[in-house]
């Protein structure tokens, strides 16, 4: 499979997003932790160097299974959290952007995880502006904290998630940014500017939802009858045409699909495999939700 590299470590294509691992609507213990242990074992098995999780997936849920099912981690194996946000006790996602809570949110990923340093950390921006006012925190101070723990050696890589262009340039120029982490998908196309953006300075770009994630209100990518057509064609699965569109998009797109079965992980690591014609593509390009 081919690599890219976030920051300066060198990761497969089709890595594995944890945030399918905890119970519904990404809040406590699992449906079938046994099934949530094979579903990792066999990422690294099959190849996987690239996980992505977040202290706040459970919360702590998805750390603590990466951890039991793991550790000792292979030395290749590159952990990438986020940092930002919390949860309450209803699951509601609450910002957390004050430089003291993402240091903090660090350390607890670091502990969770039994590491002494992350591969990469996001800073996960909020999608509204913050009601509480010492939540609206310059993106500078933010980035400076994160700046710092990596000149600590916490943490490799910064990147920036839910961030518009405007936002990752400015990030890139204040601290280097390694990743970028926003919603992209054959049906999601609206983030096309921070993509290329990221392409021509060779930032990787990781998106989420790239199946159109486990929550109701979005399209779903193996619900779209040209994408099923185009999979029957192949004798593939909509999943891998998803997932295969995205490989062949850009070359600095690394794939986190989230998933909480083996098959499903299993399927999702074969869309390498699938060559997508010109005839497929032109197809596909009409396809946006
Ligand atoms: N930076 C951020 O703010 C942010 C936000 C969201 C997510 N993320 C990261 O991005 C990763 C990917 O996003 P996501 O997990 O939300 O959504 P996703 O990968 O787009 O989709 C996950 C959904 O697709 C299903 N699925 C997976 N593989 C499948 C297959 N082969 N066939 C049919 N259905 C399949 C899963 O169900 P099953 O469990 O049944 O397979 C789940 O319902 C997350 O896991 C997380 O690590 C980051």
């Amino acid at each position: 499979m081919d690599t890219y590299a976030i920051g300066d470590l060198s990761v497969h294509r089709i890595g594995f997003g944890a945030m399918q691992l905890p119970g519904r609507g990404v809040m406590g213990p699992p449906r079938d932790r046994a099934e949530e242990l094979a579903v990792l074992r066999r990422a690294i098995e099959l190849g996987v160097d690239h996980i992505d999780t977040a202290q706040y997936y459970g919360p702590d849920v998805s750390n603590e299974l990466i951890r039991a099912a793991l550790h000792p981690y292979p030395d290749t194996l590159v952990l990438v959290t986020k940092v930002g946000s919390l949860r309450d006790a209803e699951g509601a996602w609450l910002p957390a952007q004050r430089p003291a809570q993402l240091r903090e949110a660090v350390e607890d990923n670091l502990r969770s995880l039994g590491v002494e340093r992350l591969g990469a950390v996001n800073l996960r921006l909020m999608d509204h502006p913050a009601a509480d006012p010492a939540q609206r925190v310059p993106l500078e101070d933010q980035l400076g904290e994160l700046a710092a723990l990596r000149a600590e050696g916490k943490l490799a890589g910064i990147g920036i998630s839910t961030a518009s262009s405007a936002q990752v340039e400015a990030a890139d120029d204040l601290v280097g940014i390694a990743c970028v982490q926003n919603a992209f998908s054959l049906l999601d196309r609206s983030d096309a500017d921070v993509l290329e953006l990221c392409h021509q300075r060779g930032i990787a770009y990781v998106p989420y939802f790239p199946l159109g994630s486990a929550f109701p209100h979005t399209p779903k990518v193996t619900e779209d009858e040209t994408v099923r057509a185009v999979a029957t064609r192949h004798g593939v699965t909509p999943a891998q045409v998803g997932l295969a569109w995205l490989l062949g998009h850009r070359e600095n797109i690394l794939l986190i699909p989230g998933t909480s079965r083996v098959v499903h992980l299993e399927e999702n690591l074969r869309a390498a495999d699938v060559a997508l014609t010109a005839a497929d593509l032109a197809e596909l390009a009409a396809t946006q939700a």
